[in-house]
């Protein structure tokens, strides 16, 4: 791994570390809205093996958990924090079929071949090289095994979250391009899978979005998500000067229904062929 990566990924660990105790915020449930739509679609059978890459607070664990029994979910998250939280929501769910391990999802520690589905929920985008992480993910699944990965479209969170970075940016914060705009598009899904190899692709869109309160529900968002990283280099005079900027701007978009959420997703599935099966010495 190049410094570079090691640093980007340090990055992202204390990113999640830092707003794990927020991340099940009643405004963030776009993630268990999403685990059940994305499980819906794997359709996992009772008593498979599944890996959840970068299972966050379990969201994906916990739908899947659901559904297959006696089967086996491998949960794997850099954030010792996450990891802390996904362990404590599938407890309350009663489940016992997850087992959770601190662990890089560019490098699954597992048996090539061994999982029936590989599942990553709003996270490749974070990985500083997507094809390298795919190949190792389909190292570990079975031949003709499901992958599945959600990420979101352009408009997803659209238009508060142009606001919220041209807003912060004039308090002299560097505005990056968000990790999760990095696919957005239907057809850079379809081409990362099939140049992994993989067939039967599908790309499906589907809006998840829904109604926040107010404004004051946005600002839930943006503390407990990524968001936070550029808030966190503004002292605190100016965290009171932006937050109030901030919210008397978005209180405009707030309509007799609430605040608009976008969350247009897509979910990209695939399956691993027959002749990728690298153990297969017949
Ligand atoms: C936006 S959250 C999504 C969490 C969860 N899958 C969900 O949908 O609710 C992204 C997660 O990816 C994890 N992550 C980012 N880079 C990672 C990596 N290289 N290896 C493992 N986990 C990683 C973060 O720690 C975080 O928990």
């Amino acid at each position: 791994m190049t410094d570079q990566n090691k640093i980007t990924k340090q990055k992202v660990t204390d990113l999640f570390n830092l707003v794990s105790p927020g991340y099940d915020h009643p405004s963030l449930r776009l993630f268990p809205f999403s685990a059940d739509a994305m499980v819906h679609f794997l359709h996992p059978d009772p008593g498979c093996k599944i890996l959840d890459v970068a299972t966050g607070t379990g969201a994906a664990s916990v739908a899947a958990g659901k559904k297959i029994g006696n089967g086996r979910i491998q949960a794997i998250d850099l954030s010792e924090s996450m990891i802390e939280k996904a362990t404590l929501n599938v407890a309350k769910m009663a489940l016992n079929n997850v087992d959770f391990h601190i662990m890089d999802a560019e490098n699954p520690e597992f048996k090539s071949d061994y999982f029936d589905h590989v599942m990553c929920a709003f996270a490749i985008f974070f990985l500083p090289d997507m094809p390298a992480a795919l190949k190792q993910w389909l190292r570990v699944l079975k031949p003709e095994g499901r992958l599945i990965f959600t990420s979101f479209t352009e408009t997803a969170f659209q238009p508060m979250a142009d606001i919220f970075r041209t807003q912060i940016a004039t308090f002299g914060v560097k505005i990056e391009t968000d990790a999760w705009q990095n696919l957005h598009s239907k057809q850079a899904c379809e081409q990362l899978l099939a140049d992994a190899g993989l067939e039967n692709i599908t790309v499906r869109e589907k809006q998840m979005g829904y109604h926040l309160n107010d404004e004051a529900g946005w600002w839930g968002v943006v503390w407990n998500s990524g968001l936070r990283g550029y808030i966190e280099q503004l002292n605190p005079e100016q965290l009171e000067q932006f937050q109030q900027q901030h919210m008397d701007t978005i209180k405009n978009l707030v309509t007799d229904k609430g605040l608009w959420m976008d969350v247009n997703v897509l979910f990209s599935m695939g399956t691993k062929k027959l002749e990728n099966n690298i153990g297969n010495t017949f």
